[in-house]
């Protein structure tokens, strides 16, 4: 019997893991504390959709899903790294996530900071050093070199400026441009990951581009909402943060009716994109799971 789309997403995670700890296994002799604290975020159990889609993509367009593995690693890496950075009590201020104590809740301020700048700094070691020999140079750079806009002050830490800086005077277009940065960027980079490690023909190329960016948006709909709707067990971390902290989310302008019926809309869309790429059963079966998560 053929495997179901979730088995198969199941799978997928479970392969990036083991070949992903191969790459960095986060013992660090020099500095033992530091990898502890940096596998302490990393292995907490996060849903890995970021590396999940790397592979997804590079299956659909018939490459080796091991070969994206450094690139999906990066990521992840950088994604940790903003979630311990977004949990200091100077911006969200957090004591959960990935159903653990935050990492300055067990490791203090300073070193969490450190944890974070370590993730975020290897990652482009793992980037730079980790490739297989078989991608082009080229290729290497055009994805280190999009890593760096999509995490950084074009994209995520531009979006983490926007989130803290406007509590409560947002519209709808800064809004989108607040959730596109913080959240948008990173996952849609994930989906891209193939095209950028190889050269890939224009159609795909759109195809995957607009997907991205309508699941990176609808991700962070959903977070939003899920905020609101969801329990600590669920979420590994606490709800309801967003209304308390005065932050400008899709609910709060629109509604949870709204923001449900755009994230319908928006799902929609992303599976319409995909209509150029042929094999992409999983790309559909993901934007499905953000839709419809409940953690
Ligand atoms: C949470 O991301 C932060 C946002 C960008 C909304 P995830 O929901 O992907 O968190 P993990 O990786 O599964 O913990
Ligand atoms: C954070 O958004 C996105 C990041 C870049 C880390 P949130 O602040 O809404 O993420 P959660 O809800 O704490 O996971
Ligand atoms: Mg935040
Ligand atoms: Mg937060
Ligand atoms: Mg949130």
């Amino acid at each position: 019997m053929s495997r179901t789309i979730p088995e198969q997403l199941a799978e997928l995670k479970d392969f990036f893991e083991k070949e992903a700890e191969s790459i960095f296994p986060f013992t660090l002799p020099q500095a033992p504390v530091l990898g502890e604290a940096m596998a302490y975020s990393y292995h907490a159990g996060g849903k890995r959709i970021r590396p999940i889609l790397a592979l997804a993509a590079a299956k659909a367009l018939g490459k080796d899903p091991r070969l994206v593995v450094p690139a999906a690693l990066a990521i992840e890496m950088i994604h940790t790294y903003s979630l311990i950075h977004d949990d200091l009590p100077a911006m969200d201020d957090d004591d959960f996530r990935r159903g653990r104590a935050t990492s300055h809740k067990v490791y203090g301020e300073a070193l969490a900071i450190l944890a974070g700048d370590g993730l975020l700094t290897e990652a482009f070691h793992v980037a730079a050093a980790g490739m297989d020999n078989s991608i082009s140079p080229s290729g290497k750079l055009r994805f280190i070199r999009e890593l760096s806009r999509a995490a950084g002050i074009r994209g995520m830490v531009a979006g983490q400026v926007m989130d803290m800086e406007h509590p409560d005077t947002g519209d709808a277009d800064f809004l989108e441009q607040l959730h596109v940065r913080k959240t948008g960027a990173m996952i849609q980079i994930s989906c891209l990951v193939p095209a950028f490690l190889w050269e890939i023909p224009e159609k795909p190329w759109h195809s995957l581009r607009k997907y991205g960016e309508k699941i990176g948006l609808l991700f962070q709909v959903v977070d939003d909402i899920l905020d609101e709707t969801a329990t600590l067990a669920q979420l590994g971390k606490t709800p309801g943060k967003d209304r308390k902290q005065h932050k400008i989310t899709y609910p709060a302008l629109y509604g949870r009716d709204g923001a449900a019926e755009l994230a319908d809309s928006l799902l929609h869309e992303a599976l319409q994109a995909l209509e150029d790429i042929p094999e992409s059963e999983l790309l559909a079966g993901i934007a499905r799971f953000i839709a419809k998560r409940s953690h």
